[in-house]
């Protein structure tokens, strides 16, 4: 059976190492790839967003299944082309992508459907929305309407700050198109959970809970990026928790996409802050989380490719999804200077043989002249499995000492926030 991944960073690798373990897979390849998945797949030089040359290649290649794993493809309908050519495909079409894709829609769907989130406004001009902050409760939050690569969010904790985001966005056009809408809400505070879910439109089976961290610097320091590191599960989020978020969220999310015909197949993806007045959602993605992938599915006991396939098929209730009972800690080593300035085309040193509980997922590399040298920000994550928290972040530590490149950049603490939560709990 032939595969096809697009995508080319660590999640992908993680999704691509999970499908290699299913026997009936002979093929797999990734578009684009990167350098580091040289043993795992066939990386192909089709870039993510390429849809017609991602579906020439799968026509050509008689690719019998398909995995759209980042945003971009899947906003710009890189599922709904596959299907047309008969291909079945892991991923949500187009219509119903915008979850992710605008977040003025996926703000009125959770205002229409009464699902918790935090209040807000949508502003289409930087007149009204700057007349508006003039009395906005501060702290606040503006957010770009559409993609803008993880960065369209600014937490401002002045007026003055939050006025810079709007004419930045609205009339600098920093995000280009993604500006021409905002959203301006409240800000709110609490733990972060983020809980990816696969779903068929017609049941939601949510993963194994998850903690990224997203700042740069230890102790929640420094610029956002992409997410520097993951533990899973996440100790913040208990039965009792996971138990109201099925009811207010993750149910109601999936029934009100039903409604606006736009029904949500593939891995939608809850960010939830847990407030003093219930979970709320921060965000939806209609994908896999990255860094999070690569703590969730080493930790998926059953077969990756069964459960994706079921949810093409919309039978997802008659497949089991089990998790282990373990923990799951992921380090992202990155180029130095991240996600500023950095340097790339070093080469990688990894381990020459990895543990049982040990995977390494390559985001940011290429091959060049047959080695394996640094070409992104975050460059790989070093991921542990252990019994219990403390021995999976121990042993993603352990594992990054095993692996070098010049100008390597890690935190030093993920995972030790969670680590003391459990602790307060002994
Ligand atoms: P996003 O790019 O949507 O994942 O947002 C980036 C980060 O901004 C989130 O992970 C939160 O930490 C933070 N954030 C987003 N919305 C809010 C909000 N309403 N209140 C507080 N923090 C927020
Ligand atoms: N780790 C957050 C995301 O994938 O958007």
């Amino acid at each position: 059976m032939n595969i096809m991944v697009v995508g080319g960073g660590g999640r992908e690798h993680a999704i691509i190492k999970s499908l290699k373990k299913n026997s009936e897979i002979t093929k797999i390849y990734a578009l684009p790839g990167n350098g580091g998945m040289k043993d795992d797949c066939e990386c192909v030089a089709i870039g993510a967003k390429d849809i017609d040359a991602i579906a020439a290649f799968a026509k050509e290649n008689k690719i019998d299944f398909a995995v759209v794993a980042p945003d971009d493809p899947l906003v710009l309908g890189c599922v709904d082309k596959l299907k047309e050519l008969g291909i079945p495909c892991f991923g949500p079409e187009k219509k119903a992508a915008i979850i992710e894709g605008s977040k003025v829609f996926s703000k009125n769907l959770m205002k229409k459907y009464g699902i918790p989130t935090a209040q807000y406004e949508v502003f289409d001009n930087a007149k009204d929305a700057l007349s508006y902050l003039e009395t906005a409760p501060i702290p606040t939050v503006i957010k770009a309407d559409g993609l803008a690569l993880g960065k369209g969010v600014i937490i401002a904790m002045t007026r003055d700050e939050a006025k810079k985001a709007v004419v930045s966005m609205m009339e600098d056009k920093v995000f280009g198109d993604s500006g021409n809408n905002i959203v301006i809400e409240e800000f709110l505070e609490g733990p972060e959970v983020s809980v990816l879910s696969f779903t068929d439109g017609k049941c939601v089976v949510p993963m194994i809970s998850s903690m990224d961290h997203k700042r740069a610097k230890d102790n929640d320091e420094g610029l956002n990026t992409g997410g520097m590191g993951t533990i899973a599960p996440n100790p913040y989020y208990t039965k009792e928790i996971a138990d109201e978020c099925m009811e207010k969220i993750f149910l109601p999310t999936i029934n009100a996409m039903n409604s606006e015909g736009r029904t949500f197949s593939g891995c939608l993806y809850f960010g939830l802050m847990l407030t003093k007045n219930g979970p709320k959602v921060i965000e939806y993605n209609c994908r896999f989380g990255d860094p999070e992938t690569q703590v969730v599915l080493p930790l998926l006991e059953s077969d990756l490719f069964t459960v994706m396939k079921a949810v093409a098929e919309g039978k997802l209730s008659e497949t089991e999804v089990k998790f282990s009972n373990g923990a799951a800690c992921c380090v992202v080593m990155a180029s130095n200077g991240y996600p500023e300035k950095y340097e790339t085309g070093f080469e990688i040193t990894f381990p020459e043989k990895l543990e049982e509980n040990e995977e390494i997922y390559v985001a940011g590399a290429k091959l060049c002249d047959g080695k394996v040298v640094t070409s992104g920000g975050r460059v790989l994550g070093a991921v542990s499995k252990g019994a219990c928290l403390n021995c999976a972040i121990k042993g993603a530590y352990a594992l990054c000492d095993k692996i070098s490149f010049q100008n390597a950049y890690k935190r030093n603490d993920i995972g030790k926030k969670a680590l003391a939560v459990y602790n307060k709990e002994v």
